[in-house]
Parts: C-alpha cells; structure tokens; sequence
C-alpha cells in the first residue's frame, strides 16, 4: 500500500485497526491561536482566506504547537461562491450583498465560471501539501447547498434562519434549481481540492437541523445526496458533518458517505453502535467543555475515548473550537488522545 494511505486518519475512514486514534480540530486555525490573532491584527480574515500564501501559512499555524493528524485548508465555506458571480463580505460572518429571494433572482445566476472556483483554495492546498509530512493528512471542504443557500438566500447569518424557511414554503422550486447549481458547482470543487492533494473531504451542514425531517427529505436530501454520490464516484472520502440537527441524524446516516461527523448533542456511542459496521464516527466534545480548562478537557477526552470504539474513530470536538480557549486546554486534548496505545 502507498505511503499516502498509512495516514491514520484514512485507517479511521476505512475502519481499519490503528496504533492510536486520529485527531484534529474544527477551526484549529481559528482565533484561540494568539499567532492567529496576530496575523489578523494585520490581515482582514478575507485577505487571509484569499491570499494562497497566507491562507497556507495559517492552514499550517497549528502545526508549530500541535500534533494534529490533519490540516484544513485555512478558505471559507462561501469561497467558491464568486464562480456563480456572488458577492460577500465578512463581519465576521459571512454577508452576501444581494441575497437571492426570488425565482428570477435563481434565474438570473450565471453559468459556473470554474476558473472563479476557488483557484486560491486549490493553489493552498497543493502548497501545504508539500509542507506536510508525509503522515499528516490534508483535508478540503465544502459547505451543503442546503448552509450555502442559508446565507444566500438569508444574506448573513441569522438565528433560525426566518427568510430562508419562509422562502423554502413559499419557493420550493426556485429554492430546489438553487440547491442544484450549488450541488453540482460543489461536486467540482470537492474533486478540484482531492486533485490537488486533499486526502478526504469534510462537507459541512451547519444549518441543517432549522428544517424538520419531512421537508428536509422532500428539499434538502435530494441535492446532499446528488453532491455526495458524484464525489463519491470520484474515489474522494467523505466526511459528513451536521450540526444541531439530532433530529436528523439517521436521515444524514442513510446518505452516501464514509464518516458521519457529529455535534455534541448526539450520542456518538450509540450512532457508532447503530451505523460502525458501515461508517466512521468523528467528534464529538463540547468545543465549550474546553473553555473550563485542562483537568475537564482531560476527563472530557477520557470519557470519549472509553465510550467510543476505537476503530473508525476520529476524534474532534462536536463544533468548531472557541475564540477564548484556553491552549493548555489542546494540549490536553491532545495527550489524551495520543496517549492512547493498542
Ligand atoms: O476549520 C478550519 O480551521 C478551516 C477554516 C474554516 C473557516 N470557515 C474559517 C473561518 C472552515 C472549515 C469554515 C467553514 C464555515 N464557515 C462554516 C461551517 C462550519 C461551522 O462553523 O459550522 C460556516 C457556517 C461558515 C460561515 C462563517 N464564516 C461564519 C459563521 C463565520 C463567523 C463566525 C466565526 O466562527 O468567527 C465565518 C468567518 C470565519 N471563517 C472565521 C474563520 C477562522 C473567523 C474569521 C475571523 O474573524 O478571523
């Protein structure tokens, strides 16, 4: 087998038996990095994410400190966007600046233009490919049409989301040709990133869980599972994330994916008992457990860790990591983890 496919994160993908279990972080490049804040002192986060040179140096930032089995490509979920001419800004989330609200708004968005795809996502990713070593994995990522059409259709982020679910009853079709541009544009970009070193990729549905599970099976199902099949023809590992959506965690686990990333209001126990035999589990701390400091980050790492199969296992908190924590916090983490020995 090659080099490449040792990584343990792949093992954990392939639920195959490893010496430890893989772990890396949501947001380890975020702002609980002082080298982070540093660089954004001086950088707004768009520069950053659009810079290939600076998008790589963060990607790489955690990497000075810590031992993680995998980098992220530092890029936003809204950074292919610009291939359907869309405009937005961060404040510090995303903010569109026309929100589609309409059938003749979906209308008027043009063809792809794939050479708008992210060329500065491609381009940090086959840099921090050849900055890695070898063992650590690289992963890209994506945000589903159903998050991407969140921000689109709300302009920024909202609690609930009350444009968008209004827009999902009034305008199923108009929001469906939406969903399906998004899809097909995110299918490319996701193969884009596998050719341009990503080992697998992460597909974020962050704002899945504002639906209820019928209209989520007559809207959302159809695109996610179009988005992931053609990836998954592909040969790129999936790694399928939701977030505050219990709700529709069984639904998430009949698509076609590899992993199902889970939030920490799931019982990660149980939906590895439920689904181990065919997928891999990643998560699933509170990011906020972290915040109270090393000895709960610790115990919080330990009970996962005993609770949870080893096997098809990667580890990582159920969100992204906060502003306020604490390092000493990852470092406990880590040890945890890596102290871990089969
Ligand atoms: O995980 C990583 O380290 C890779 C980088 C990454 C970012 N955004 C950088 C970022 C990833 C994977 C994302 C995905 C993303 N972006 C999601 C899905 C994941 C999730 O959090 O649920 C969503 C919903 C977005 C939209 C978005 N972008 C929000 C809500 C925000 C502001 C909130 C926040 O966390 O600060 C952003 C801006 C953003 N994207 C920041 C970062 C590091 C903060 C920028 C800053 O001010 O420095």
């Amino acid at each position: 087998m090659s080099k490449s496919g040792d990584k343990l994160i792949l093992k954990a993908i392939r639920r195959e038996p490893v010496p430890r279990r893989p772990l890396w972080i949501m947001r380890q490049a975020g702002r609980y990095l002082p080298e982070y804040r540093k660089l954004r002192a001086k950088h707004a986060f768009k520069e950053l994410a659009t810079s290939a040179e600076l998008a790589t140096e963060v990607t790489l930032l955690p990497f000075e400190r810590y031992p993680f089995d995998a980098a992220i490509v530092f890029a936003d979920i809204m950074s292919p966007l610009p291939a359907l001419g869309i405009e937005f800004d961060f404040a510090p989330g995303p903010i569109v600046a026309e929100p589609i609200r309409s059938a003749a708004d979906v209308g008027r968005l043009p063809e792809p233009d794939l050479d708008k795809l992210a060329p500065e996502v491609i381009a940090a990713l086959q840099a921090t490919r050849r900055a890695l070593p070898e063992e650590t994995a690289l992963l890209g990522f994506c945000g589903a049409p159903w998050t991407l059409a969140a921000y689109l259709v709300e302009g920024r982020g909202v609690k609930d989301f009350p444009t968008l679910r209004a827009f999902a009853a009034a305008e199923p079709e108009a929001l469906g040709a939406l969903m399906a541009k998004l899809s097909e544009l995110m299918a490319q970009y996701l193969i884009r990133q596998h050719q341009a070193g990503a080992d697998a990729v992460q597909i974020f549905d962050s704002w899945a869980g504002v639906l209820a599970l019928k209209p989520w099976e007559a809207l959302i199902r159809p695109h996610l599972e179009s988005l992931l099949t053609t990836v998954g023809k592909a040969g790129v590992p999936r790694i399928l994330f939701l977030q505050n959506a219990p709700h529709l965690m069984e639904a998430y686990a009949s698509l076609p994916c590899e992993v199902l990333a889970c939030d920490w209001r799931v019982d990660i126990t149980a939906l590895q008992a439920r689904h181990g035999a065919t997928h891999a589990v990643q998560g699933n701390i509170d990011p906020a457990i972290l915040l109270g400091g090393a000895k709960v980050t610790r115990a919080a790492a330990e009970r996962l860790l005993a609770d949870v199969e080893p096997t098809g296992h990667i580890v990582n908190l159920g969100h992204g990591i906060l502003p306020g924590t604490p390092l000493e916090s990852v470092d406990a983490l880590v040890e945890a983890v890596h102290n871990e020995r089969f």
